[in-house]
């Protein structure tokens, strides 16, 4: 395999979904910015984004103060107060950029009101106390991406490079040299020529999202590995609070489909989650859980169904919105209203059979609310990222205003480190990449079934809900596992599918350890040997670090 090809950039951004490009485009202003991203640059956990933005949009009906409350109730006393008052407070200015650049969010006039026509259609999802969800319809996120596509191709210094995956940053501390740790570029698969090139540059942001394909169902689609975690540990970045993984309460439940998400906004329209009972009639279940019922934070209610499914030995439960009019649900709903047809539900008729699914990472790589990793010119933003805003378990809608705001604030740090980062540029030297030349025909048959059984022990041991011997099994196998990759990883010709396989591992090991570290059950982290909060660890966040050796 050659890897000789080396490219220089001022900045790189890794990852083409929201905070990816947002961040691009900032920091178009202050030099040339390469764009890497592993499939097309619209694939991303951005693009399936439905239910909105959460944003204070209407100062009569909402408050920053009431934003704030409701992210801090929802994150169970592991928030950071700071940290959320000024990621709610910079959301309009972010926001209003977003729609500057040509975002349209559905208007109440579009909705058929006549009043107040031209006030965005405010949603309203699962802990939020007020309709604050800016949204595109029901494709949000799909209007943004492709908003922040079509700005980012025109400008002259971003550059696209897709069907490129980086394996790993390229730090002073990799390199074995000596002085303040920088980091310097990163080593990177393209995958049509199948070539390791170089890039380096005076800063590298990670954009590269979330790890929803560490479980074995999810609402996120095949990129969703956990790279920029795995990416950022193994350059000695600090990994927080890695147990709190969030499980979506309303997938799709069809043989047909799989990964399809019932927005939480349709709860926030009123639909109800019921069960069938003995005699097989649908009844309400959540009004036993939480005083929100249906829309109570997504850790109650996806505890809850599972709670339910256990006990009944049913495969899933049922969203109700059939007292809803089809009109209003197709102009709504466009996207969901279509999916459920192409299967024989109409949501205005039939209830639509749902289930939980792994969805978000409300840990990640440790940040300040500006991206910054604490290694000089690395920084992380977006999913892949710890800023401390949601705590033990995500408010819904938080995510897409949070990638936003960290991104308009790394650029700014940036900028404002410009200078040394300049003088702390390497590019002549750094070594290109060595690998393994090897190739084995049962290569192929070992990574699907390592992948295969991580996913299935990450669902059975390390999901919903957990207990010390489940999270002692998982350690053993992934332990097992691990081993063997490293192997494999440098003996044989690097693919892309062995580049995730061994970070679709690490972030696992990540997960298994963090949670076996918290001896209590706090947000999205049930353990049923500790099943209480403990006051005492209150806004203690859990820390992995690999050691400087
Ligand atoms: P992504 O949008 O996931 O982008 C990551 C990018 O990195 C991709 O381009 C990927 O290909 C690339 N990448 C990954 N690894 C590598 C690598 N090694 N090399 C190169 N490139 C790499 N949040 C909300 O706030 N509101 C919502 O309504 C909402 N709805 C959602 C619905 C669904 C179905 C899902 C899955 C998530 C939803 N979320 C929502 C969460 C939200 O969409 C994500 O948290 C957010 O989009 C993450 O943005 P990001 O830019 O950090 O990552
Ligand atoms: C949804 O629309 O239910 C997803 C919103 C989110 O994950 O923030």
């Amino acid at each position: 395999m050659s890897t000789k090809e080396l490219l220089n950039f001022d900045h790189i951004v890794i990852g083409s979904g929201l905070a990816g490009l947002f961040t691009a485009i900032q920091l178009s202003k202050l030099g040339s910015v390469a764009v890497i991203t592993k499939r097309g640059i619209d694939e991303s956990n951005t693009r399936y984004a439905q239910g909105g933005i959460a944003c204070v949009m209407d100062k009569k009906e909402d408050s920053f103060k009431q934003h704030v409350k409701d992210t801090m109730g929802a994150g169970d006393h592991l928030c950071k107060a700071e940290i959320v008052r000024t990621i709610v407070e910079n959301g309009p200015s972010a926001v209003n950029e977003l729609i500057h650049l040509g975002a349209h969010f559905t208007t109440r006039g579009e909705m058929g009101h006549k009043q107040d026509g031209k006030d965005y259609d405010l949603g309203r999802e699962g802990g939020h106390t007020r309709r604050r969800v800016l949204h595109a319809g029901d494709i949000t996120g799909e209007e943004v991406e492709k908003i922040l596509i079509s700005t980012c191709r025109s400008k002259q210094n971003i550059t696209f490079f897709e069907n490129h995956i980086a394996i790993d940053l390229i730090t002073t501390s990799r390199l074995g040299w000596l002085g303040e740790d920088s980091v310097h570029g990163a080593y990177v698969l393209d995958t049509h020529k199948n070539i390791v090139k170089t890039f380096t540059s005076m800063s590298v942001t990670v954009a590269t999202g979330g790890a929803g394909k560490v479980y074995l169902y999810t609402s996120n689609p095949d990129i969703a590995c956990g790279d920029g975690v795995a990416m950022c540990y193994r350059a000695h970045v600090p990994i927080e609070n890695m147990e709190f993984f969030q499980f979506h309460p309303t997938i799709l439940y069809h043989p047909k489909v799989t990964s399809f998400l019932i927005s939480e906004a349709v709860r926030g329209e009123g639909a109800i989650l019921k069960r069938l009972d003995a005699k097989g009639d649908l009844v309400e279940f959540m009004d036993r859980y939480h005083e929100m019922k249906s829309l109570a934070p997504r850790d109650i209610v996806a505890r809850a169904i599972d709670n339910e499914l256990k006990r009944s030995g049913q495969n899933c439960v049922f969203l109700d919105i059939r007292h809803k009019k089809e009109d209003f649900l197709r102009r709504r709903f466009p996207n969901i209203f279509e999916k459920c047809m192409e299967v024989g539900i109409n949501m205005a008729v039939d209830p639509i059979p749902v289930v939980p699914a792994a969805h978000y990472c409300c840990g990640g790589v440790k940040t300040g609310v500006n991206g910054f990793t604490g290694i000089n010119g690395l920084y992380a933003v977006g999913e892949v990222a710890s800023t401390g805003l949601h705590g033990a378990n995500r408010l819904a809608s938080n995510s897409l205003l949070e990638a936003l705001v960290v991104a308009k604030f790394a650029a700014k740090d940036i900028k404002s480190k410009m200078r040394k980062l300049s003088d702390s540029r390497a590019s002549g030297k750094i070594p290109t990449w060595r690998s393994g030349n090897a190739t084995n025909s049962d290569e192929q048959v070992v990574i699907t079934h390592n992948w295969e059984e991580i996913r299935k022990f990450m669902w059975d041991y390390v999901g919903i809900f957990r207990t010390n011997k489940r999270l002692e099994r998982a350690k053993n196998r992934i332990k097992n596992i691990r081993r063997e990759i490293e192997k494999y990883y440098w003996d044989f010709l690097i693919t892309p599918d062995l580049v995730e396989l061994r970070n679709i591992a690490s972030v696992a090991e990540i997960i298994i350890d963090s949670a076996m570290s918290r001896k209590e059950s706090r947000g999205l982290h049930f353990n049923a040997d500790y099943p209480q909060r403990e006051p005492e660890m209150d806004f203690v966040d859990t820390v992995i670090q690999q050691p400087y050796s």
